[in-house]
């Protein structure tokens, strides 16, 4: 553990910041309704899930919408719910109908029976007719809490521990029977294909169904437990009376019998409507709910461990919201600024995106279907592809312990598949995007907490063979897992038009994306070879791997006068020519970019524009192949000015900073000025695309901190932050870093700073000492405690000819960095 920093400017800083914490309640800052907004009709859909969760939560309790797409189950606009289910992600792409929503809740004010006992017709409780307004304005979210009013009056509010939670319905009519439906059927998918419900007259209910993962070939089984506060009148079952008729119900409701309904397996989805119906004379009733994807009897067990019933016999609704918010406000705490002084768009954009970035991956342990295990479990691993750029580098710096955990779970997947996982969604494999990119999360967490790493609790062996194993060896079946070695080994290249005799398949596009990717995976290896004192053949051959990009790189192809693009290339070496424009923002062409068959341009959702920009590694390489540093700062204000900058897509992360490797890290500064102001906002539209789990919030944050992480490695590059000074904790070095920007100038908190605004770095220095580069800041500095102080000027014409100063540019492989 290294000490804090003890000298007395410090020390008065860090209590100006614990009274502006103590005054401050960070949670109140954050707006949970950014990225909300509908993704139709071109909108730009953020996915963000706005409901109760608690850090890291499986449970993650919110509102579902009858229209998509709606990823997350929610979305901030006038469209009518369909019910509050427990399982949700946190802004991915995939199936536009969304992830998970299993198990929802609604309520009916009326009668599903008549006093002879005979079905009303008026009480439909399937989806089609179950559907009811918000009332204007009435969502309200914060962490650890959501609540909404339906135009009826009924009001629904939540909150939740990581396996369990509570629903509180307020019914407007006390003298009614009030229903609630159980639904066992419908997830956001309408994705059902078997499963059971039990209930008892006191209104007990325990279900498990099966479903379709939402962004993968397979189908996972989750389970709910749910009990009452109030006395039950009557509870029971109703289903389809058959599935080609899902609006026609048997309704079958009973005070003194347990009853029971199950759904056998069918291979195709069902369309049945079933569940259960429970009847109350109460004008409030809480739900106390639990998950599990083991089985009922623990989804029980995990509502009554997590939310206990007290001994008054109640369920203590405030103190499960005030530990879910004290929970949020821990994380929150790790990174501090004096709110009252910075910019309170600033303050707003960065809270909450630190809370959403701590919203994912949903910590799964005890719920593993499908190996025993003393190593953590987590979902919505989803993908890493999205995730590697910035959510686990920002884990990196003030989560240590939690980013172990997801480390492990890592790990652990390779343990017992042979693979480390890649795109973990609805706790089984999902499609590859690209490479594996769980490589370079693995390699990083090597370079910077090995030393660390048995009081993390993380077997470090392990975490080298999983590394290997997953750059050597290819899986039967590339889809959902691994890489396609063979190919790689052999030719050194992806080639396009190759049957690989081993037998192995997979899906054969994105052949150049993926080349870019294995070449940084091969890097992980490479850097945590040698923060593992492994063999120097093995540092040497994936040195020499990472490098293998360049071999995709046609330097005859040529676009707005810029020669040399990444492209597909086939077998016998000849090069496969696609615009460098396709799958870019302006490429006039309808393409497919995605994965899928048809895509037939050789990058994933990305153009050759964008991608030709990615290896993070060495990417002086990078301005060699285009032709030295003035061809390439022309070249990448090119991309941004010919629209080839896809904001909303994580190809596109690391482009606004490149700018450094050419020595100017005044143009960086400018650009993500102009990126954060014109991309971002505070609005329910105000992230780009879909938050990606969280890749976009974790990419926000990195900017308004003036950092952005080399991936695999202990290097960030260092820009200009957004707020004056800003303190990072780290809870395992026990260390608090200040970061005061010398000069700040909120007069350049715009898309274009006024001439002479001081967005420029002019020096950085760490506890005192000049550290040579106002382009690079290392990890053990970041997190090592004391003072970073960055001064800033307004003098273009000098920033332009200052370089990265006396220490160089950040490294690359090419010319000599990262060094042993
Ligand atoms: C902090 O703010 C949240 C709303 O975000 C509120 O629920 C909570 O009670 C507040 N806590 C304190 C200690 O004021
Ligand atoms: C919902 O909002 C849309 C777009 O603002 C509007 O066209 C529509 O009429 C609204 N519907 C209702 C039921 O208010
Ligand atoms: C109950 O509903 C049935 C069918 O609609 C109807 O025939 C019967 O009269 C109703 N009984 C009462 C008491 O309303
Ligand atoms: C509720 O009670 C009021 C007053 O006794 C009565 O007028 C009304 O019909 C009742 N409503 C229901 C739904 O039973
Ligand atoms: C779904 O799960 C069942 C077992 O519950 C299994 O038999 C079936 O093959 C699975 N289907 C898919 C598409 O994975
Ligand atoms: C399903 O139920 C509906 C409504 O009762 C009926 O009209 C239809 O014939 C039934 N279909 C089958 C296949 O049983
Ligand atoms: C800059 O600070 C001044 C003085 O506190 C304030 O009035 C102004 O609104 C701030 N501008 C921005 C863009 O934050
Ligand atoms: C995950 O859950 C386990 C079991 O409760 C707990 O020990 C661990 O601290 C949790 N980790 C995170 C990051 O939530
Ligand atoms: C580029 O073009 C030149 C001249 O046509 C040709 O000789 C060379 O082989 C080409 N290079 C590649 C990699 O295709
Ligand atoms: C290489 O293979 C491609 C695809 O089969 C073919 O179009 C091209 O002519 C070949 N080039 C050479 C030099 O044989
Ligand atoms: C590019 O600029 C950097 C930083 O100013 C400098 O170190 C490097 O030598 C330049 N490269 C070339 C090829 O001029
Ligand atoms: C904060 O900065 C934004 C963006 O420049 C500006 O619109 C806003 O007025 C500023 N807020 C304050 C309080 O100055």
């Amino acid at each position: 553990m290294k000490p804090i920093h003890q000298r007395p400017t410090f020390l008065l800083l860090l209590l100006t910041f614990s009274n502006a914490s103590k005054a401050t309640n960070l949670t109140s800052l954050v707006n949970l309704f950014i990225g909300t907004a509908s993704g139709a009709n071109g909108g730009s859909g953020g996915n963000a899930f706005p409901g109760a969760a608690v850090p890291h939560a499986m449970a993650k309790v919110g509102i579902d919408v009858s229209t998509a797409p709606r990823q997350a189950g929610y979305i901030h606009d006038n469209s009518s719910i369909t019910g509050i289910s427990l399982l949700h992600d946190e802004g991915t792409g995939g199936n536009t109908d969304g992830g998970y929503g299993n198990f929802p809740l609604f309520p009916f004010i009326g009668s599903c029976t008549n006093s002879s006992g005979v079905n009303n017709p008026e009480c439909e409780p399937g989806i089609a007719a179950r559907a009811a307004l918000r009332a204007a304005g009435t969502d309200i979210a914060s962490p650890g809490y959501f609540s909404t009013t339906f135009v009826s009056g009924i009001q629904i509010e939540t909150t939740s521990t990581r396996r369990a939670g509570l629903i509180r319905f307020t019914f407007p009519v006390s003298n009614a029977t009030n229903y609630l439906v159980v639904d066992l059927t419908n997830d956001l998918g309408r994705s059902f294909s078997s499963g059971t419900i039990s209930i008892s007259p006191l209104g007990h209910v325990e279900l498990g169904g099966t479903f379709l993962q939402s962004y993968g070939p397979s189908n996972y089984t989750a389970y709910a437990c749910y009990d009452f506060d109030s006395p039950v009148l009557q509870a029971g079952t109703y289903q389809s009376v058959n599935t080609s008729s899902p609006t026609v119900f048997d309704i079958s409701l009973s005070s003194t019998s347990n009853m029971s309904l199950e759904f056998p397996f069918t291979s195709s989805v069902s369309p049945i409507q079933a569940g259960g119906l429970i009847a109350f004379n109460s004008s409030q009733v809480v739900a106390r709910f639990g998950v599990s994807m083991i089985s009922s009897a623990q989804a029980c067990s995990n509502a009554e461990d997590e939310i206990p019933t007290t001994s008054d016999g109640v369920w203590d609704w405030d103190a499960i919201m005030a530990n879910s918010n004290n929970e949020w406000e821990g994380v929150l705490s790790r990174v501090l600024i004096n709110v009252e002084k910075e910019n309170s768009t600033v303050v707003e954009l960065l809270y909450s995106s630190l809370y959403r970035a701590s919203l994912i991956p949903a910590n799964f342990t005890g719920e593993n279907p499908y190996w025993d295990s003393p190593f953590p479990f987590f979902d919505a691993m989803f993908c890493s592809w999205d995730v590697f750029r910035t959510v686990h580098p920002l884990l990196s710096l003030t989560s240590p312990q939690e980013w172990s955990q997801i480390v492990n779970a890592y790990v652990d997947g390779w343990r017992n598949t042979g693979y480390i996982p890649e795109c973990r969604a609805n706790t089984t494999p999902g499609y590859v995007q690209g490479g594996s990119d769980g490589m370079p999360i693995l390699g990083e967490f090597a370079v910077k907490y090995a030393a660390n790493a048995e009081e993390l609790g993380v077997p470090m062996d392990d975490l080298y063979q999983a590394l290997v194993d997953t750059a050597e060896n290819t899986p039967p079946n590339w889809l959902t897992v691994g890489r396609q070695n063979t190919a790689w080994k052999t030719f050194d290249y992806i080639p396009t038009d190759w049957v690989d005799p081993s037998g192995s398949v997979g899906l054969p596009t994105r052949e150049a994306s993926r080349a870019y990717e294995y070449s940084l995976g091969d890097f992980a290896v490479r850097q945590a070879g040698i923060a593992l004192n492994k063999s120097q053949a093995d540092i040497e051959k994936y040195a020499n791997r990472s490098m293998n990009f360049v071999n995709m790189w046609d330097p005859n192809v040529t676009s707005d006068g810029f020669s040399g693009f990444a492209q597909r290339r086939y077998q016998n070496g000849t090069f496969a020519f696609t615009d460098p424009i396709t799958c870019s923002p302006v490429d006039p062409i309808a393409h497919s970019c995605a994965r899928g068959d048809d895509n037939d341009s050789g990058f994933y959702e990305s153009s050759s524009w964008e991608m030709s920009f990615f290896a993070p590694h060495s990417v002086a390489t990078l301005v060699q192949l285009m032709g030295g540093n003035t061809t390439f700062v022309d070249r990448v204000n090119n991309y941004f000015s010919k629209g080839y900058f896809t904001a909303g897509n994580e190809p596109s992360f690391n482009v606004p900073s490149i700018y450094h490797y050419a020595g100017r890290p005044d143009l960086s500064a400018l650009r993500i000025r102009n990126v954060v102001f014109t991309d971002f906002s505070t609005q329910i539209g105000g992230i780009p695309g879909n938050d990606d789990s969280a890749a976009m919030a974790a990419l926000l944050t990195f900017h308004l901190l003036g950092l952005y992480p080399v991936q695999a490695s202990t290097q960030l590059l260092i820009g200009s932050p957004f707020v004056s000074s800003y303190t990072l904790m780290n809870p395992l070095f026990n260390t608090s870093t200040t970061f005061t920007v010398s000069g700040f100038d909120n007069t350049t908190l715009v898309a274009s700073p006024p001439s002479g605004g001081r967005v420029f770095v002019k020096s950085v220095t760490v506890n005192g000492v000049d550290t040579g580069s106002v382009c690079v800041i290392d990890f053990a500095d970041v997190v090592g405690g004391g003072e970073v102080v960055i001064e800033v000027d307004g003098d273009a014409d000098a920033a332009a000819l200052r370089g990265c100063g006396p220490a160089g540019l950040p490294d690359s492989l090419e010319t000599g960095g990262f060094p042993m």
